[in-house]
C-alpha cells in the first residue's frame, strides 16, 4: 500500500508519533522494519532538559496520562544521533519545540541542516513571550511561529496542533496560510488529573498530564474532520489509533497518513505492520482503495 506524502513515497500510511520511542537510529530502523512508513523523532528543544520526575506516565487501560515534560538533550547535543541517522534508509520527521519564536527558529534551522525528510513543529508548548499561553491556541502566535520557521528550513514543514485550541480548524487554516506544508493532529488531550484516593494525592509528580490512546480517538477524529474542511494541505491524523479500523475511520475523516503512539504500548512494535495489514484487509473486503475512502465521511 505505498503512498505519496508531499515529496516522499512511503511504504504505507502509518507514522510513528513523536515522543514514543526516542531518537536512536537502531530503534527507528526496527520500527521501520516492523512496517512503519514514516518515523517521527522525539521533540528536540533549545536546551538540555531533564523532564519531570517520576511517575510521568500512567496506563489507565483506556489510554494513558503523561507528563514527561519534554525531556531533551538540547539541539546542540545530538551529534551522535545525527551522525548515525545520516546514512539511514528510511524517512524521518524531526520534531522541534521552543518557548519563543526565536527558539523555534534557531532549533529548526539547525535541525534542517541535518537533512531530516520533514520538520514538524510541536506548537503545544507555552509561549514565554505571551505569559505562558500555548502557541497553538492562538491564531497570531501560530502564524508567527510557522512563518518564522518556514523561512529558515529547507525541508517541508508539518505543524502539529493541540486539541486545546478552541477552533482547531481556524488554527490549521492560519498555519496553511503562513506556509505549513502539512498538519499533524492531535497532540495529547487535556490537561487531565488522576488522584490516588488512598494517599489523597495526584498520581503524576507534575499533577496534571495529557491524555492519549483509545479514549481520545473521538476527539482526534472530530479535529481531523474539521481541519479537512478548512485546509487543502495533507493531514497526519493521530490520537487513539490502535487497529486498522481506527485508521480507516481517521482516513474517512480526512487524514492522508495515520499516526500511532500509545498503541505501541498495547500491541508492541509490530503494531505498524498489523494496522497497515488490517487496513489493507478492510479495503479489500469492501473493494475500496485508500483514495476512495479519504474524506468519505464528508460526503452528503
Ligand atoms: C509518553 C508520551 C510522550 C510524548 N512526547 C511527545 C513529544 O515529545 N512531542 C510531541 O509532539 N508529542 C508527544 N507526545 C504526543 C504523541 O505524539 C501523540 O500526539 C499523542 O500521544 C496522541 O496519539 P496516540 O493516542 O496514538 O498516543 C507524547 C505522547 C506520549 C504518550
Amino acid at each position: 500500500m505505498s503512498i505519496r506524502f508531499l515529496h516522499k513515497i512511503l511504504k504505507n500510511p502509518t507514522v510513528l508519533a513523536s515522543g514514543i520511542l526516542g531518537n536512536s537510529k537502531d530503534i527507528l530502523e526496527r520500527v521501520h522494519e516492523n512496517g512503519c512508513g514514516l518515523m517521527t523523532l522525539k521533540s528536540i528543544g533549545p536546551e538540555p532538559r531533564d523532564g519531570h520526575k517520576n511517575p510521568t506516565v500512567i496506563d489507565l487501560g483506556c489510554g494513558m496520562i503523561n507528563a514527561v515534560g519534554l525531556p531533551s538533550p538540547g539541539y546542540l547535543n545530538m551529534e551522535n544521533e545525527w551522525e548515525a541517522l545520516e546514512n539511514r534508509n528510511f524517512p524521518i520527521i524531526a520534531s522541534v519545540y521552543g518557548s519563543s519564536i526565536d527558539e523555534y527558529r534557531k532549533v529548526a534551522e539547525y535541525v534542517s541542516s541535518k537533512k531530516p525528510d520533514f520538520i514538524e513543529i510541536n506548537i503545544s508548548c507555552p509561549n514565554s513571550e505571551k505569559h505562558g499561553m500555548i502557541f497553538g491556541i492562538n491564531r497570531e502566535s501560530s502564524r508567527d511561529v510557522v512563518s518564522a520557521v518556514k523561512k529558515v528550513i529547507s525541508v517541508p514543514l508539518i505543524v502539529k496542533l493541540t486539541p486545546q485550541a478552541p477552533d482547531i480548524a481556524d488554527i490549521a487554516r492560519t498555519c496553511e496560510d503562513a506556509g505549513a506544508d502539512a498538519i499533524c493532529a492531535i497532540n495529547t488531550l487535556g490537561p487531565g488529573m488522576v488522584i490516588d484516593i488512598e494517599s489523597k494525592r495526584p498520581v503524576l509528580s507534575f499533577k496534571k498530564g495529557g491524555l492519549s490512546g483509545p479514549m481520545i480517538k473521538p476527539v482526534a477524529v472530530r479535529c481531523v474532520f474539521d481541519i479537512y474542511k478548512a485546509v487543502s494541505i495533507p493531514i497526519i491524523g493521530l490520537g487513539g489509533i490502535t487497529t486498522g479500523e481506527d485508521a480507516v475511520e481517521m482516513v474517512m475523516a480526512g487524514a492522508s497518513l495515520v499516526g500511532i503512539g500509545t498503541a505501541v504500548r498495547y500491541r508492541g512494535i509490530e503494531v505498524f505492520q498489523k494496522v497497515a495489514g488490517e487496513m489493507d484487509d478492510w479495503l479489500a473486503d469492501h473493494a475500496l482503495s485508500l483514495t476512495d475512502i479519504k474524506g468519505a465521511a464528508h460526503n452528503e
